[in-house]
């Protein structure tokens, strides 16, 4: 039988798409079981990360981030999380939840910066010290729907930030390496439909967790 995969459990997709919903959901009904759980999102989760998203959210005038320090910035932030808070996390028998991991990268900066797939995967690898996730859910949803619903978030929260800001073309792009991820490692990568109500989309995550770890 094959051995369970590691309990740390990412969630990928487009802006709007539901992931930090979801992952508060899961980490709920983690919790309820008695089950230690780290959530940490990215970029973000330790001091260094949450300053460089700062950096990197920032829209105005005048800051300019190139794709390259840009590619940079957010492996800086997964090698931090990953030797800071994962890896201890993991190490200690906790259930990691993150809010984006190296799919974003493969997606973002492979899909919507065009760079090369092999050159991201071995910058990966390095950043994440040999960490992978055991289980991955992508959130599908098409871009206007998303953009649609941070509009809904509020008004400070609708105020672009600057990936936000890309052509809706850019997140085509993303959508489709984030299909091919799924297509390349079916096991580990799981598209949910996330155009349906939360309790709905949460089900199914649930149903695919329990599942796969056992529980
Ligand atoms: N299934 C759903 N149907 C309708 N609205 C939803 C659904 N899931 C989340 N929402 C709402 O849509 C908005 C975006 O959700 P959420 O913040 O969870 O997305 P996100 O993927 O984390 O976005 P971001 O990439 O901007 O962090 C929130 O206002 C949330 O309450
Ligand atoms: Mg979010």
């Amino acid at each position: 039988m094959r051995s369970r995969p590691v309990r740390f459990i990412t969630f990928e997709g487009a802006e709007g798409a539901g992931k930090s919903t979801q992952i508060r959901r899961l980490e709920a009904r983690l919790l309820a079981l008695g089950q230690p759980v780290l959530t940490v999102r990215e970029p973000g989760g330790t001091p260094l990360g949450e300053r460089l998203r700062q950096l990197l959210k920032e829209a105005s005038p005048g800051w300019t981030i190139c794709p390259e320090s840009e590619l940079f910035l957010f492996l800086a932030s997964r090698a931090q999380v990953v030797r800071q808070a994962i890896g201890p996390a993991l190490r200690e028998n906790l259930w990691v939840l993150s809010d984006r991991f190296s799919d974003s990268t493969l997606a973002y900066q492979g899909g919507g910066r065009g760079f090369a797939q092999p050159l991201l995967r071995s910058l990966n690898e390095m950043a994440c010290a040999g960490l992978a996730p055991g289980l991955t859910f992508v959130l599908d949803i098409s871009a206007p729907e998303g953009a649609a619903r941070i509009a809904r978030r509020g008004p400070e929260s609708a105020k672009e930030d600057r990936i936000e800001s890309e052509p809706r073309e850019f997140f085509e792009r993303v959508r489709s390496v984030y299909r091919e991820l799924a297509r390349l490692e079916p096991d580990r990568v799981r598209i949910v439909d996330a155009e349906r109500s939360p309790e709905e989309v949460a089900a199914e995550i649930w149903e695919i967790v329990s599942h796969v770890f056992g529980l």
